[in-house]
């Protein structure tokens, strides 16, 4: 299976793969014909950037015009792992991954099947392999194989890796200015990653920072996703009364204590008290709740505590789809 998906990938077909945050849909990075069906399967503007997955440092290098020093850091203190740094592109090399943009995205991801698929594929010349998440734009990235075949059909090749541990998409830290950017929470906490670059990250609320692509509207349920604070959410299933039956609710507060009882009660799944169980779970618990059929999800608006930043994150641009 796995030396059937590197010979397709060299080949120029496309791969989905597990890697410890979400499934990725793969196309060799140096193949612009094969890149260009990634965006055509996903309906993703071409100009939107698309992370390289690479098997080691070394194949970095053949990407990068320059690896910043601070890059090199993270690099070497935090690869493999959930993090995708943008550095400057070097020319005539990977342009339709990136998007056009003169950056482009790293990752060397450290899940075994991904790790094992991407050395594979470097036997036979794949220099990279370019993966955004296994999902149509827009849509909820998968944490799970089954959601990548629920996304594109049976016809892709789908490499199983069961659950995705991690379960949201990388941290992005961006290299190619002055000083460091964190364009997209993920896992890792701010102080882990400013910890191995040796300087602190601007932040991504400074408008300009944010990454090209990542759109506050994202990860959108059919049903319509309200973020509301503990005591906003009691509230509002109160005034909803017989209503609220028709709501799934994803929330700490435990279903006995919303205040909602007998045949009005809304349906409810409990949101892990850990963050990173939280983040492990968050994309396949949305998938579930948008299966019910409503047409309400709301959700308790998690701790505003730094290990929270990334399913933080992800929530709000839930909402805002
Ligand atoms: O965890 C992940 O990063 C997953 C797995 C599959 O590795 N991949 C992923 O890819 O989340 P995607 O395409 O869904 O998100 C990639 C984001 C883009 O939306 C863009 O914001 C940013 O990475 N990006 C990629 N290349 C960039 C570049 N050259 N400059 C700025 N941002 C870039
Ligand atoms: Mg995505």
């Amino acid at each position: 299976m796995l030396a059937g998906a590197a010979r397709a990938l060299a080949d120029g077909r496309l791969v989905a793969f597990p890697t410890e945050t979400v499934y990725g849909l793969g196309a060799r990075a140096d193949n612009d014909a094969a890149v260009a069906a990634i965006f055509a399967a996903k309906g993703r503007p071409a100009d939107h950037p698309l992370i390289v997955h690479v098997a080691s440092l070394a194949h970095a290098a053949h990407f990068a015009a320059e690896l910043p020093g601070v890059a090199q850091r993270l690099m070497t203190a935090l690869w493999p792992g959930p993090l995708t740094l943008i550095v400057p592109r070097a020319r005539q090399v990977a342009a339709a991954a990136a998007g056009g943009h003169t950056s482009i995205g790293l990752r060397c991801p450290v899940h075994p099947v991904a790790r094992a698929l991407l050395a594979e594929a470097a036997h036979l010349g794949v220099p990279g392999v370019a993966a955004p998440s296994a999902n149509r734009f827009g849509r909820i990235s998968p944490t799970l194989a089954a959601h990548v075949l629920a996304e594109f059909g049976d016809a892709l090749l789908v490499l199983d890796g069961g659950p995705c541990e991690v379960g949201i998409e990388s941290a992005i830290v961006d290299c190619t200015q002055r000083r460091p950017a964190l364009l997209r929470p993920g896992s890792l906490t701010r102080a882990q990653i400013e910890e191995a670059a040796g300087e602190p990250l601007r932040s991504r609320d400074e408008r300009s920072a944010r990454a090209p692509g990542t759109l506050e509207a994202h990860y959108a349920p059919r049903a319509t996703l309200r973020l509301m604070s503990r005591e906003a959410l009691v509230v509002a299933l109160q005034v909803l009364g017989p209503a609220a039956a028709g709501v799934a609710v994803y929330s700490q507060i435990p279903a006995e204590t919303l205040g909602v009882q007998g045949r009005s009660k809304p349906r409810h799944k409990l949101m892990p008290g850990n963050a990173a169980a939280a983040g492990h779970e968050l994309f396949a618990a949305l998938r579930e709740l948008d299966t019910l059929g409503v047409s309400l999800i709301w959700v308790e608006q998690p701790p505003d505590t730094p290990e929270w930043e990334g399913v933080r994150d992800r929530l709000q641009r839930a909402a805002a789809a």
